[in-house]
């Protein structure tokens, strides 16, 4: 997730697009740059925050320029790999959010044309198409250019020889046009220019519009002009930068749908890199802490199922006192923020131990990246909130995409098989955001139990870790105590815990546990429990057994703790949201990528 600004006025673009940038820095924040036109096409990027950006950086004149804070995807955070990235002659400054899922392909080609590339990203071939097609007319080059493009992209574009005219066109990734007065701007969200317009304009996918100090064009990717109405977005600068949402964790798990398919882009299952990896391991052994560690959790049933590959999971805070094994597992440490010192240090241990290790990861170029000897990405973008939840979510993916190249590598997964997986990965976005669309149902059920100081969540096999993700997300942002339990180990002591006043979250879909965990619900009914079950759509059996349920789509039972864990985060946020508390920020929590010396 990156973000990006244009400007064309009559004022000077380099203080605007500066402060426009500060107010996306939360999309990402690796580094950064601004390309403005005077006279001359003058552009300045560099690794780092945008305040690094604006005190090392000269003033530059000019009144039309464009502006970028980037969040590595493609290519390590460093000068060459920033935006904007520009043409071989330097006349195109171009600014990218998304990726470009097919430009390997094009790079080769673009190389064989003779165009010299400077940097790793994804983003650059798309600067290189421009300068191809430009024949004098900047939108009809960049009409050209996107039609080229496969994956998600928010583009804004600039001329040297087009003055005062800024071009943008999005597909997936979002962009919005504000309406100003004898000025107008684009932005990735709106928070970056409502300080100067509250007139705006939402890009549709396969939109491509010019602005100019005066005018507004909106054309599709037929050149068709369309004809769009401003709205006025009713927001305070606060308010805007958390999308409007109360709080940045519920921004963030109503994100979901749109990372989900940017990690399954970006682990491109099909496309540029096929399915071989470079590990064939006869093992697994899977080292994470908290919300991590359970995303390990769920992998260690794909791995297995999908890759006929044994796997185990580790606490890597425990990992360093279990004693080394004569068998060789892969090692794979899981860490959103790539600088959890629990996990970095149980990943030397194991290095130590001669075990190749590969690891998943959010934040390209984190410590973790450099120490595991390879890294799979997952693409959440930044999360602000310190309770994890699309980070985990995209962890799910990355490791299900991880499984199936694994499972085809080792030839204990056919192509048919793979195929059929990742169509199934691909419906999941839409299941989520049906689910999302029932927030109010989990909210409303939220507030009913938010006053109890004690639950349970119990689930079997795969649900059993989403049981533990479920538990951990209530205690730690609503501060209730809260329990993951297999269904069958609760009779075998914290069932004594169990009354009227601990209410019971059983995950309870149509797979090969369902039967026992009818049988488990049973158990903390009699003990007059109140139960919230988790069931896929349609199970009106379910809705016998248990007080109240909360349905899920129906998807391959690999695939279901992606959605019953998006219930659970919504069930915690508002039970937490009820109780007042400080959700972004939970009391004695912090995340390691916001405390960078923090020490388990
Ligand atoms: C901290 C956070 C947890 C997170 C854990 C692991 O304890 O509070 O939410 O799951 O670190 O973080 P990582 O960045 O390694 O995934």
């Amino acid at each position: 997730m990156c973000g990006i600004i244009g400007y064309t006025g009559d004022r000077q673009a380099q203080g605007i697009i500066l402060a426009g940038l500060k107010r996306l820095e939360y999309r990402g924040y690796d580094s950064a740059g601004i390309a403005i036109v005077d006279e001359n096409l003058e552009m300045f990027k560099d690794k780092g925050e945008i305040g690094h950006l604006e005190e090392s950086m000269p003033g530059i004149k000019g009144n039309f320029g464009i502006g970028h804070t980037r969040w590595a995807t493609h290519g390590k955070p460093m000068k060459n790999n920033s935006h904007p990235m520009t043409d071989c002659k330097n006349e195109i400054a171009l600014v990218h959010n998304g990726i470009i899922e097919n430009y390997m392909t094009l790079k080769e080609e673009l190389m064989k044309r003779g165009h010299v590339f400077r940097s790793e990203t994804d983003t650059e071939v798309a600067v290189h198409l421009l300068e191809e097609f430009y024949d004098g007319d900047l939108e009809s080059a960049v009409l050209k250019t996107v039609t080229k493009l496969k994956g998600s992209y928010a583009i804004s574009v600039i001329h040297k020889k087009e003055k005062g005219k800024v071009v943008c066109a999005r597909m997936i990734s979002p962009l919005v046009l504000g309406i100003g007065k004898g000025e107008n701007f684009i932005a990735s969200d709106v928070p970056a220019i409502l300080e100067y317009t509250d007139r705006m304009i939402y890009l549709l996918d396969g939109e491509i519009a010019t602005i100019t100090k005066n005018n507004v064009k909106i054309q599709d990717l037929e050149g068709n002009e369309v004809k769009r109405e401003w709205e006025i977005v009713d927001m305070s600068l606060e308010g805007a930068e958390k999308g409007g949402y109360e709080h940045f964790m519920l921004k963030e798990i109503f994100e979901q749908p749109k990372v989900i398919q940017d990690t399954i882009i970006g682990t491109s299952l099909s496309s540029e890199n096929g399915y071989s990896i470079g590990f064939k391991p006869d093992t697994i052994k899977i080292i994470a802490c908290g919300t991590s560690y359970h995303a390990g959790y769920v992998g260690k049933h794909m791995f297995e199922e999908i890759a006929k590959t044994p796997t185990t999971v580790e606490l890597a805070s425990e990992y360093r006192f279990s004693s080394a094994t004569t068998s060789q597992p892969l090692i794979i440490g899981i860490t959103q923020s790539g600088e959890t010192t629990d996990t970095l240090s149980a990943i030397r241990t194991a290095k130590k131990r001669g075990h190749d290790t590969l690891s998943i990861v959010n934040i390209v170029g984190s410590t973790m990246t450099r120490e595991a000897d390879e890294t799979f990405y997952t693409r959440a973008g930044l999360e602000v909130g310190v309770a994890a939840t699309k980070t985990y979510i995209t962890q799910l993916i990355a490791i299900a995409s991880l499984a199936i190249k694994m499972g085809v590598t080792k030839g204990r997964l056919g192509i048919d098989r793979a195929r059929l997986l990742e169509n199934q990965m691909r419906s999941l976005p839409k299941h989520v955001r049906s689910i999302l669309s029932n927030a109010a149902e989990i909210k409303e059920l939220a507030e009913s139990i938010s006053d109890v100081n004690s639950m349970f969540f119990l689930g079997r096999n795969i649900n059993y870790p989403v049981a533990l993700e479920g538990a951990l997300k209530m205690k730690e942002i609503s501060y209730i105590h809260a329990e993951g339990y297999p269904g069958g180990e609760l009779k075998h002591g914290p069932l004594a815990l169990v009354t009227s006043e601990t209410p019971v979250i059983a995950i309870a879909v149509r797979d090969q546990t369902y039967e026992k965990m009818l049988g488990n619900i049973g158990e903390v009914s009699a003990r007059d429990a109140k139960v919230i079950g988790i069931g896929t759509e349609g199970d009106r059996e379910l809705e016998k057994y248990v007080d109240h349920t909360i349905f899920v789509p129906e998807v391959p039972h690999l695939f279901t703790p992606v959605l019953t864990s998006v219930v659970l985060q919504l069930l915690a946020y508002y039970a937490a949201n009820a109780r007042g508390c400080e959700i972004d920020k939970p009391r004695h929590l912090a995340s390691a990528l916001q405390w960078n010396d923090y020490i388990n």
